[in-house]
């Protein structure tokens, strides 16, 4: 008995659809993802992943099936069928790529909104107070367009976060300063499940502040303040890796964030106002002038996570 082929058809239709949707969520590609916004985008993303194997499995399987079933027969030198045009085919062949590619752009749509992408550019520029003196032959950032867009953002913009730490981007190290408890650390901590906004900017060239497991990236441009906003959700030790070519040694600037509970994150906040109380005292005590710039800034830049080597290339 032969099976009519559109039978098969379905068949193959059934289980090349249980495939990509099976691989969509199992492809193992990203990271862990910690953070909401990393569901989010994980989301699109998964999305994206069975939709892009669906059409690379039919278009290759189909490509193999018919090389292999209407290759040239032993003995067979004559031309093929003129076969020209087939309407409904092409009216199909148009429809549904038109219709994955206004879903997905939907889909992206909605999922940067969410996660604030219309909001982040909307940092303001800084006064002239705000502005630090190595940025004096930065004018050029000053130009750059507002695009502020918080109407249309779902969330509230001007509602505070509920932790808010500024990052600091300079060749090649990131700073991070937490204005409501005046600490300032080479390391960024977070603890799990509150919102945290990163005010950015920096020093001398533009840096980009991009933490794979948040999924997030973002400028950070001398003479501006940009924004990203995050709720970490699983506890670990990440990397803050800048995403911006920013110099030769950009390839090492890179800094820990660290996200952990609430009562650890206390706990580590208290322990570095202590170290940083000892260290003032430590510098008071010594006479900078009996040392070298790396001698005296040692204390400093081990606890920002700053490495020597990074020190010798600053010149002081
Ligand atoms: Cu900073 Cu690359």
């Amino acid at each position: 008995m032969k099976i009519p082929s559109s039978i098969w058809t379905l068949l193959i239709g059934i289980v090349l659809t249980l495939v990509c949707l099976w691989y969509g969520q199992n492809h193992g590609l990203l990271p862990t993802a910690a953070s909401d916004e990393a569901n989010l985008v994980d989301g699109l993303f998964n999305a994206m992943i069975t939709v892009s194997l669906g059409v690379f499995l039919l278009v290759e399987g189909i490509l193999i099936y018919t090389a292999f079933r209407y290759k040239r027969r032993a003995g067979d030198n004559g031309d093929g069928p003129p076969i020209e045009g087939n309407v409904p085919l092409e009216i199909l062949w148009t429809i549904i790529p038109t219709v994955i590619v206004i879903g997905i752009s939907v889909y992206s749509f909605e999922v940067y909104n969410e996660i604030g992408g219309f909001d982040v550019h909307g940092g303001h520029q800084m006064s002239m107070s705000q502005k630090s003196p190595l940025m004096s032959g930065t004018a050029i950032a000053a130009t750059l367009p507002d695009t502020v867009n918080n109407a249309k953002s779902k969330g509230n913009p001007q509602k505070p976060a509920e932790l808010v730490v500024n990052a600091t981007g300079l060749q090649y190290a990131w700073i991070f300063s937490y204005p409501d408890s005046e600490l300032t650390s080479g390391e960024l901590h977070v603890p799990i499940g509150r919102e945290v906004q990163v005010n950015l900017t920096a020093n001398d060239v533009i840096h980009a502040f991009w933490v794979p497991e948040f999924r997030l990236k973002q400028d950070a441009i001398p003479g501006r303040e940009t924004r990203l906003r995050f709720t970490p959700r699983v506890a670990g030790d990440y990397s803050v890796i800048c995403a911006e070519l920013c110099g030769p040694y950009h390839g090492v600037m890179k800094a820990t964030i660290v996200v952990e509970s609430q009562a650890n994150f206390d706990k580590w906040i208290q322990e570095q106002l202590i170290a940083s109380k000892q260290t003032l005292n430590q510098a008071v005590a010594a006479n900078p002038a009996n040392l070298s710039p790396d001698e005296f800034l040692a204390p400093y830049t081990q606890k920002m996570g700053i490495q020597s080597a990074i020190i010798h290339q600053v010149h002081m």
